[in-house]
């Protein structure tokens, strides 16, 4: 498998230049420092992270690692003296990310519980938090894409790869509507010139503690590249399918207490931010496969066939077929399982013209839904062909059947209410 010694897009990070970055000297100095008063406000995640970044996860200096197992463990970083309760929270949600190199999975790839617990402890509360993370991992990103662009012709991948950026920021507004305080202040048609000014706009106007989720939720297990993209693709769609989720959660609730007017609107916020991922894609589509070969070995067993949020949606729309699903690959949430799911909801009402709107709603919700499956599908057949996932599953056939599959079975084609 060979993967070019350039900086950018089929190559290394920038990061992994960074001589001093790449020596754990300044990292393990500033922990040593640290554990003087051990405040978590205070904790050295700069030079940690940038360690992390400029040599991979699995080749970080061991003792590094050990030590930051030692204060997970001791459960230091929750008992620390002063400072908010988030500072301690972010800590204890990111210790465990960063000594997972034998055991980890997909959530402490992406340090998803991180990102969902500091979006849905901002100020405004959840909804308007997932959304501001949404846009501060894609700032973040551009931000990263742009400074390696530098120098770049208009037609090399590293700036095509820019302009897939800016695009899924620019139109940040229809994924994550929750984040308009901040999106209403982008430049109507931003040139891929001023990318990086965007990029640090969007990065100053959102809440501290979702800036720095988004900086410290970058451990990536290889210096290469298209890893750092790759993460943040998976993080953005995970906040989506949070997002798809929790109105999913909301629309049940409503018609159980009758009001389908408000079950129909949540379906139709969730439909919209479902169709809205089509730029997130344009990025994925970047990705050179050799690449992600590299990624691919070094990230098995972290798949998001693990996604607690997308078998959350798919359980929140209707019983699961688990005749269908290899179940012993899923990660099904340790919450018991939701009531009853919408479908379930929708036919104990009996249906008729009163529900109209709601099962016209429902449907657009599948048809998106099911694009981004097919979409998905697409991608990883032209990225990794035929080989079997990271997740255990077939790959592209277990995908494709994946996305046969619709959210409201009773309702489609076929389906007894169809
Ligand atoms: C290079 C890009 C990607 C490739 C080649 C790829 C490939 C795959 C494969 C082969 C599977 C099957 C399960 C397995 O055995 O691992 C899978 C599942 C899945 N992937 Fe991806 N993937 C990519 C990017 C992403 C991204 C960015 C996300 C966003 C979170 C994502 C979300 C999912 C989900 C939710 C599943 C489970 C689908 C289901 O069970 O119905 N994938 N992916």
């Amino acid at each position: 498998m060979r993967v070019t010694t350039n900086v950018g897009v089929g190559g290394l990070s920038p990061r992994a230049l960074d001589e001093t970055a790449r020596c754990p000297s300044s990292a393990l100095s500033s922990l040593a420092d640290w554990q003087e008063d051990a405040r978590p406000a205070a904790f050295p995640f700069r030079p940690i992270v940038r360690h992390y970044q400029a040599v991979g996860r699995g080749q970080v200096d061991a003792e590094l690692v050990k030590a930051l197992r030692v204060l997970a463990e001791e459960g230091r970083p929750r008992r620390g003296r002063g400072g908010r309760a988030a500072d301690g929270l972010i800590l204890s949600s990111w210790l465990p990310c960063t000594f997972d190199q034998e055991d980890g999975d997909y959530d402490s790839y992406g340090a998803i519980l991180l990102l969902h617990r500091v979006a849905e402890t901002t100020p405004g509360g959840p909804d308007a938090g997932l959304d501001l993370q949404q846009v501060a991992l894609l700032a973040d990103l551009l931000a990263f894409e742009a400074a390696a662009a530098a120098g770049r012709g208009r037609r090399s991948r590293q700036e095509v790869r820019v302009r897939a950026c800016l695009r899924a920021l620019a139109r940040a507004g229809e994924l994550a509507p929750g984040a308009a305080g901040v999106t209403a202040r982008f430049p109507a048609a931003p040139a891929a010139d001023r990318a990086g000014e965007l990029a640090r706009l969007a990065l100053d106007a959102v809440p501290p503690a979702v800036r720095l989720a988004a900086e410290i939720t970058l451990l990536p297990m290889t210096p290469l590249h298209d890893e750092v993209m790759f993460i943040r693709s998976i993080q953005v769609f995970e906040l989506v399918y949070r997002q798809v989720a929790r109105r999913l959660e909301r629309a049940v609730a409503a018609l159980a207490g009758g009001d389908a007017a408000a079950a129909t609107a949540e379906v139709r916020d969730a439909t919209a931010r479902v169709a809205a991922t089509g730029s997130l894609y344009r990025v994925l589509t970047t990705m050179p496969k050799e690449s992600f070969a590299v990624i691919r070995s070094s990230t098995d067993g972290r798949s998001a066939i693990q996604s607690r949020a997308y078998r959350e949606v798919e359980r929140l729309s209707a019983p699961l077929p688990t005749e269908q699903l290899p179940m012993e690959l899923l990660r099904l949430d340790e919450r018991p399982r939701p009531g009853r799911s919408l479908q379930e909801e929708y036919l104990a009402t009996g249906g008729g013209p009163p529900l109209d709107g709601l099962a016209a709603a429902m449907a657009g919700l599948d048809k998106a839904w099911q694009a981004m499956k097919r979409t998905h599908w697409g991608i990883a057949l032209k990225i990794i062909g035929r080989v079997p996932g990271t997740g255990g599953s077939s790959g592209a056939d277990y995908l494709r059947e994946a996305a046969e599959r619709p959210l409201f079975p009773a309702l489609s084609p076929g389906g007894k209410h169809a």
